[in-house]
């Protein structure tokens, strides 16, 4: 028999790069690849990177630049980008780094298989189409090993809102649904392999509207209440989501549907409406204050996460100011924030930019009320009874990590805090980043 060859994969960026490399991993997998944990005794390194941000791109650079004395050493060795960069500068990357092989985009990778061949045969191999074809459905399907009590499964790619600041319209392209019945039947898969608690992604997940095996178009909140059925499934998440997606249905599945979880990632990006404007996000700052509330009317304990740019051309003391009130307004349980950075080829990057270090300045102000407020709902979860799924070992000795419903991260120190059990868990203590406590 063959030795199999060694695959190491470093994953950027969001939870959907996450999963892109599972699936990476899966079809290599069909040429004899097994994941290794260290880029020295691989035979193929892939980096999975992200270009949401600035500087993504001179990351992989580096990055690559550090791989040099491996290929030199091991002239077998094969070098491939994926990912958003890969999508944006696939070609520069080859002409700047004469040392990579192979270059895939996120729409392709059903065809990495040949793509390696053709790097294994010495070509250089790239692709970065938008093929029409449903790049999961020609991904090899998920060999029936066990795995962990969560998992991520991709319903919905793609984005056709076009906010002014965004580059996942470009790399990512048009808005594609997954039809029900693969999810569906993805979703089993992974529950009969040990997954009890499943997120939804897409770059606008509420806004899925996958065919479903009558011939309509399913809405996220059907998918979900179908998801709901699977025995052994505790629990459903999604993210990311848009506000002007966030349908009746879905909005009222937060109060009907025990297995979805109550955390909402629901991005605003600012409070102002002259810069909401300009960011071409189409709704306004008192639209999503009243959105909240229909959420909150439905799930009262709801926990609200978001995302926030500051710094936004043209952003004013005042625009920023609405954002510190918005923020004020909603209460959120756990946040992201942003300075803004240009993206080349988004409309923003071509208007007047805001001075760097006021731009700094703002999210010291923006990350420090955030962090209050997160602290604040985090310590509120003292001396409460919580829903916990163990996920794995903590760094302490004996101690056990799992979520509490609100994705809180929770610490036990109990054997019975075995991973894949939910179980009750008193809450003891908050500190910086996760909870702690005993089983109840
Ligand atoms: N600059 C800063 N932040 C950005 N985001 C997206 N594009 C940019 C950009 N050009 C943030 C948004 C989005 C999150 C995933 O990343 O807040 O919701
Ligand atoms: Fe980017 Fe999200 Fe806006 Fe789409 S909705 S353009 S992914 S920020």
């Amino acid at each position: 028999m063959t030795q199999p060859r060694k695959l190491y994969i470093r994953t950027y960026g969001c939870q959907m790069n996450v999963y892109d490399s599972e699936r990476m991993a899966e079809a290599l997998g069909g040429q004899g690849y097994v994941e290794t944990d260290s880029p020295d005794d691989a035979d193929m390194i892939l980096l999975n990177t992200c270009h949401i941000r600035e500087k993504a791109a001179e990351k992989v650079y580096s990055e690559l630049g550090r791989f040099k004395g491996l290929k030199a050493a091991k002239p077998d060795l094969k070098i491939g980008v994926a990912g958003c960069v890969a999508q944006a500068e696939g070609e520069e990357i080859m002409r700047r780094q004469p040392m990579v092989d192979l270059v895939v985009g996120p729409q392709s990778y059903h065809r990495l298989p040949d793509l390696e061949a053709r790097a294994r045969a010495g070509e250089k191999a790239l692709d970065t189409d938008f093929p029409e074809e449903d790049k999961f459905a020609h991904l090899k399907s998920r060999p029936k090993a066990a795995r962990g009590p969560t998992a991520f499964l991709t319903v919905q790619e793609g984005c056709d809102k076009f906010c002014a600041f965004c580059v996942v319209p470009y790399t990512r392209g048009a808005e594609v649904s997954r039809p029900v019945e693969r999810v569906m039947a993805e979703a089993r898969d992974l529950v009969e392999r040990g997954v009890r608690e499943i997120t939804l992604l897409g770059q606008n997940v509420n806004a899925y509207h996958g065919a479903g095996p009558d011939g309509a178009d399913w809405s996220l909140a059907r998918l979900i209440h179908e998801l709901a059925e699977i025995d052994g499934l505790a629990r459903i998440r999604f993210t990311t989501s848009h506000p002007n997606d966030m349908g009746e249905d879905l909005i009222a599945a937060h109060g009907t549907c025990e297995k979805l979880m109550p955390y909402l990632h629901l991005p605003v990006q600012s409070g102002s409406d002259r810069i909401l404007k300009r960011m071409n996000r189409r709704h306004t700052a008192e639209g999503y204050i009243r959105l909240i509330e229909r959420i909150r009317a439905a799930r009262p304990d709801i926990l609200l996460s978001g995302d926030f740019i500051v710094g936004f051309p043209e952003e004013t003391e005042a625009d920023f100011q609405a954002t510190l009130d918005l923020v004020e307004a909603v209460g959120y349980g756990s946040a992201f924030s942003f300075k803004y950075s240009p993206r080349p080829g988004t409309p923003a990057a071509e208007r007047p930019q805001v001075d760097a270090d006021v731009a700094s300045d703002r999210l010291q102000r923006l990350q420090a009320l955030l962090t209050r407020q997160q602290r604040a709902a985090q310590d509120a979860m003292v001396g409460r009874d919580i829903s916990v799924l163990f996920e794995k070992p903590g760094r302490l000795e004996g101690q056990m990590v799992g979520k509490s419903e609100y994705l809180h991260a929770v610490h036990v120190a109990d054997p019975a805090a075995r991973a894949g059990r939910i179980a009750t868990v008193r809450v003891v203590e908050s500190g910086p980043n996760s909870l702690s406590g005993r089983l109840a």
